[in-house]
């Protein structure tokens, strides 16, 4: 667990990019700006193993001390991000096979195939060699393993993973036959008859794609492979410490998907993530909301650590705009309210060379007599005098909204009824929707319980495209009990092999539960379609009918005219509703809103403003360049 009590500032700090006489003058500025904790060493690998085996950690040990001398906490990382060059030219076969059969170069970072034994071995001794040494050194507070896994080069398709690939196969079907069946291999004449046959799903002749079944399990098994790694390096810490809390830091962002972070979540000592905002986007604070919330997901609602951002640009996006005065300390604000136990950015201080020289940090190339290093100051100094924050949780929202990678996953492939459905831009929009219309909400995997499910007044499921029965079954219970929901079209289509549950679309969830029977999929024309009640939809109609549900509106100027496309089912006291369609923002927000004053659900802030309480703590942050007044409803 996290330490209560304090709220962490801080950052990367990567000494080794400086000469010893700048490290003196980082730790006066670190406790000037009111820094007490950094990330050390995530880079260092090169540094500290310089040929294979022969380790200096003299320089460590010397900034370390300083750290501790000056007050400074030490988030102690692993530094096995990013393999040396003697590594990869004695053992090239460590480097990721992309897609295509290219066999990645060193000289970036992240080079490593998850799959590679001889990368575990060796990153295995290295982090055999910090634990040991600084698992009690007095600086140290938590520990920090690896880097962001996934985020550069997540899918291998070299020979050590397709054999890895065969391993998992085998340990999640009984029997080749049973892989066959739930993979529909007599399509195409993919049947499989010895293990060894099976590959992993390269790119395939043009026009055609690998199997479903087999690239969403090569999503799932490159995940579990993964966070393999994670648990080498958690274990290995362990030995030598068990009091200091041990976590990696997710990327919590729209488009980052190949790590399933539910499962990665259950194996760490406290979540931690990553943020950085698509700065061309005047509303990105919404999507930074978002993300945060995700984050307290994954915490299962506790506090959780934002462990970089940036203070102001970043150096990857095609234009890098710089932030503007007092937005980073409303970003900041945000992300605490939802539940950060703390602000940290990459990096502390802005580097001179290498490929992020552009990028931003708390230290500009200009120095501490700069806006971002007197804002960040002052955002030190508001959080050392605001410990208690961190004794409460972000409060409970009343609506949760399910979020599944396994979707996003399965939403990805080619071949399904329009290449224009997004997962990520869709649960965007529903979040987006529900942000400015004031109303908080919590994450929830699909597989959640029931008893997760039930402490919310209101679930909703955008996408959610493949259920297991039991996980369908969940969805009534809550209903049962009382719960209300909203489901959207293309859920619950197939079972988690990706075959489609047959009998109307959307299974017993679409047909029983929100009494909607669904034939034929329309995506609408590029203009065309409109809804009886005036709401705009957008790519998206069906053939259906009702079976129990009332309509709120059908489908004009379509394929399908008078087919239901929004609905809504009396259950007892519960509602469940049914979006069949892709609405625009604006209509989604006027049907959600519809919902929330049904439910007499909270609305609070909206627009420009958020309101989210943290304990006796009420955050208010106005995103709107003039002055707000706070609407509650
Ligand atoms: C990621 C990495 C950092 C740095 C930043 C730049 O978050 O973890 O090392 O590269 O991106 O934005």
């Amino acid at each position: 667990m996290l330490n209560l009590g304090k709220l962490h500032f801080g950052g990367d700090y990567n000494p080794e990019q400086w000469p010893k006489e700048v490290w003196k003058q980082d730790i006066e500025l670190m406790q000037k700006a009111g820094v007490n904790l950094v990330s050390l060493g995530i880079f260092s690998w090169a540094k500290i193993e310089r040929r294979d085996g022969e380790y200096h950690f003299d320089w460590l040990d010397e900034a370390m001390q300083l750290l501790h001398e000056g007050g400074i906490s030490v988030d102690m990382a692993t530094a096995t991000a990013s393999p040396p060059a003697w590594l990869v030219k004695a053992h090239p076969e460590v480097q990721p096979v992309n897609f295509d059969g290219v066999r990645l170069s060193h000289g970036g970072r992240q080079h490593y195939c998850a799959a590679s034994g001889v990368y575990r071995e060796k990153a295995a001794a290295l982090v055999d060699q910090i634990a040991s040494r600084y698992a009690s050194h007095p600086a140290v507070v938590m520990w920090h393993v690896n880097n962001e896994y996934g985020c550069h080069a997540p899918y291998c398709f070299c020979e050590n993973s397709r054999q890895a690939f065969i391993k998992w196969l085998q340990e999640r079907y009984s029997s080749l036959d049973e892989l066959n069946a739930s993979w529909g291999t007599d399509f195409w004449s993919q049947r499989y008859y010895e293990w060894d046959e099976l590959v992993v799903p390269k790119r395939t002749p043009d026009g055609t794609h690998p199997n479903p079944g087999q690239q969403i399990d090569f999503k799932r098994f490159t995940n579990d492979v993964t966070l393999e790694l994670f648990k080498m390096e958690r274990d290995i810490i362990k030995r030598y410490d068990s009091v200091h809390p041990v976590t990696t830091n997710f990327m919590s962002m729209k488009f980052t998907y190949a790590m399933d972070y539910w499962k990665w979540a259950k194996e760490m000592d406290f979540v931690s993530t990553d943020h950085y905002l698509a700065q061309h986007d005047p509303q990105n604070h919404i999507d930074l909301a978002q993300q945060a919330d995700l984050t307290r997901g994954f915490a299962n609602g506790q506090q959780w650590l934002l462990m970089e951002h940036s203070t102001s640009a970043v150096n990857w996006q095609p234009r890098n705009y710089a932030k503007t005065p007092g937005q980073e300390l409303r970003n900041s604000a945000s992300f605490v309210s939802r539940g950060s136990q703390g602000v940290m950015y990459f990096q502390w201080r802005q580097s001179q060379a290498g490929s992020e020289r552009f990028h931003s940090a708390l230290v500009p190339h200009a120095g501490e007599d700069t806006r971002v290093y007197r804002e960040i100051a002052e955002l030190g100094a508001w959080l050392k005098e605001n410990p208690e924050v961190a004794n409460h949780p972000t409060d409970r929202a009343q609506v949760a909204m399910i979020y599944d990678y396994e979707q996003f996953w399965a939403l990805m492939q080619a071949n399904l009824p329009t290449q224009d459905l997004s997962y990520a831009e869709t649960v965007a929009k529903w979040y987006r929707a529900l942000w400015e219309l004031g109303i908080r909400v919590d994450f929830l995997p699909a597989d959640a319980s029931k008893a997760d499910l039930s402490a919310y007044k209101l679930v909703l499921m955008p996408m959610v495209h493949m259920l297991s029965e039991a996980e369908e079954q969940a969805y009534h219970d809550y209903v049962a009990d009382g719960g209300n929901l909203v489901v959207s079209y293309f859920s619950n289509i197939s079972d988690r092999t990706l075959r489609v549950k047959l009998g109307g679309y959307g299974g017993k969830l679409v047909r029983e539960l929100a009494g909607v029977y669904v034939e034929e999929f329309y995506p609408l024309r590029e203009g065309q379609g409109e809804l009886s009640n005036g709401l705009k939809p957008e790519l998206w109609s069906e053939l259906s009918r009702l079976e129990g549900a009332k309509a709120i509106a059908t489908f004009k100027s379509s394929d399908v005219d008078g087919s239901p496309a929004l609905t809504v089912r009396e259950v007892g006291d519960s509602k469940v509703w049914y979006q069949g369609t892709e609405l625009k923002l604006g209509s989604q927000k006027k049907f959600f809103k519809d919902i929330a004053s049904t439910l007499g659900i909270d609305m609070e802030g909206g627009d420009e403003s958020e309101v989210v309480r943290r304990g006796p703590y009420v955050f208010t942050i106005n995103h709107a360049k003039n002055k707000v007044s706070l609407k509650k409803s």
